[in-house]
């Protein structure tokens, strides 16, 4: 079977190799993949930003979708012609996670989804929704449920509040989809107007150009009165402006940190406002079943910007680079 494969960090680091067919051994499964997606970890894991201690070679990126052509000894819960997801966390099945199973995710450290087959436990993959394509399928295992975790595990999220998004990557696009879905009021910032314009599309309640106004926080807190749940993902830059911008005893949720680590905030309104302030580590098996069951109740449609061709990682990897994307950018076998 072809893979492609990290050999060194840096795009030029990818490789087409050829691999040997994989078994699947007692408890395992063997997907035939069908579409891939990209992640902003998976431009990170590249570039050696994301772990630059990762054992190489690595075949990269967490996220696909794909026909089950093989079980192993004693799989009883999956069977052969399934079209399923892999899960981001093999061994998360539910409740409180251990470091061993924070670590057991697909793309670095385990080999990951850019390969034409992958043998996955059985117990860590799931059936995905028949209304959506293969490249939506592929969408759902790191972006989806991270933003299923944070607003609906994480942040019981209730018909009527507010939520205040960052940005229109693939995180953020689901976010938005998700409190759409579940009757809260969307807040979209973005550095973008037409990717606004394309929010309140899918039902954003109010929108905001970052980039214009860099002082959004004290703009939506006069809007709002304080929102019920913030979805971070900007992290140094944004953190303060979430802090302000989150009602008191409100929450939120750290996911990403995409302009720095080292926020310039003071810790103060966390505890002067009795802030829930909850990391979020993409999310375990049962939130993904509980998340499936709502996409295909409300025949939710992932947002896919673009699709390219597998081997054309490299392409899809820079491109996800320029952040000109909406959504999602997906690979399809
Ligand atoms: N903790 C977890 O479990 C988890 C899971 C998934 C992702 N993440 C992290 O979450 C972040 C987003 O991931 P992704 O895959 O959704 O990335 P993505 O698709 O590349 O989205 C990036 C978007 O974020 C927005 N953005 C960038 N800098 C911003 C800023 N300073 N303020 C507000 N928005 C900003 C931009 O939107 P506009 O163009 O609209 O401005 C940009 O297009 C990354 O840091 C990623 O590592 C964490």
């Amino acid at each position: 079977m072809r893979a492609i494969e990290l050999q060194s960090f840096g795009a030029n680091g990818l490789h087409r190799v050829d691999r040997p067919l994989p078994e699947p051994g007692v408890g395992e499964v063997r997907v035939q993949l069908r579409a891939c997606s990209l992640n902003y970890r998976d431009f990170m894991t590249v570039s050696g930003t994301y772990n630059p201690r990762q054992p190489l070679p690595l075949v990269p990126l967490s996220d696909g979708v794909g026909i089950i052509d093989a079980v192993g000894a004693g799989v009883t819960q999956r069977k052969v012609g399934e079209r399923v997801i892999g899960l981001f966390n093999q061994l998360w099945q539910d409740g409180e996670a251990t470091p061993e199973v924070l670590r057991a995710t697909l793309g670095g450290p385990l080999g990951g989804m850019l390969r034409e087959y992958a043998v996955l436990r059985a117990d860590g993959v799931l059936p995905v929704p028949e209304h959506l394509t293969d490249v939506q399928a592929a969408t759902l295992p790191c972006a989806a449920l991270t933003a299923w975790t944070a607003l609906v595990t994480q942040g019981h999220l209730k018909a009527g509040e507010t939520v205040l998004i960052q940005g229109t990557g693939g995180v953020s696009i689901f976010a938005l989809q998700f409190a759409v879905l579940m009757g809260a009021r969307p807040i979209v910032i973005s550095s973008s107007d037409a990717k606004l314009e394309r929010a309140r599309a899918l039902g954003a309640w109010q929108t905001l150009n970052y980039k214009q106004e860099p002082a959004w926080g004290k703009k939506i807190l006069a809007l709002t009165g304080g929102v019920d749940h913030v979805v971070e993902v900007g992290g140094g830059q944004t953190f303060g402006q979430s802090l302000l911008v989150a009602r008191p005893h409100g929450h939120i949720a750290v996911i990403g940190v995409l302009s720095g680590v080292q926020p310039d905030a003071t810790l103060l309104p966390i505890l002067m406002k009795n802030l829930r302030v909850l990391g979020v580590m993409v999310g375990h098996a049962a939130s993904a079943r509980a998340m499936l069951t709502a996409i295909e109740a409300g025949r939710l449609q992932p947002v896919v910007e673009r699709v390219l061709p597998w081997t054309d990682a490299q392409a899809a990897l820079a491109e996800m680079a320029t952040g000109q994307h909406f959504g999602k950018i997906a690979l399809a076998f």
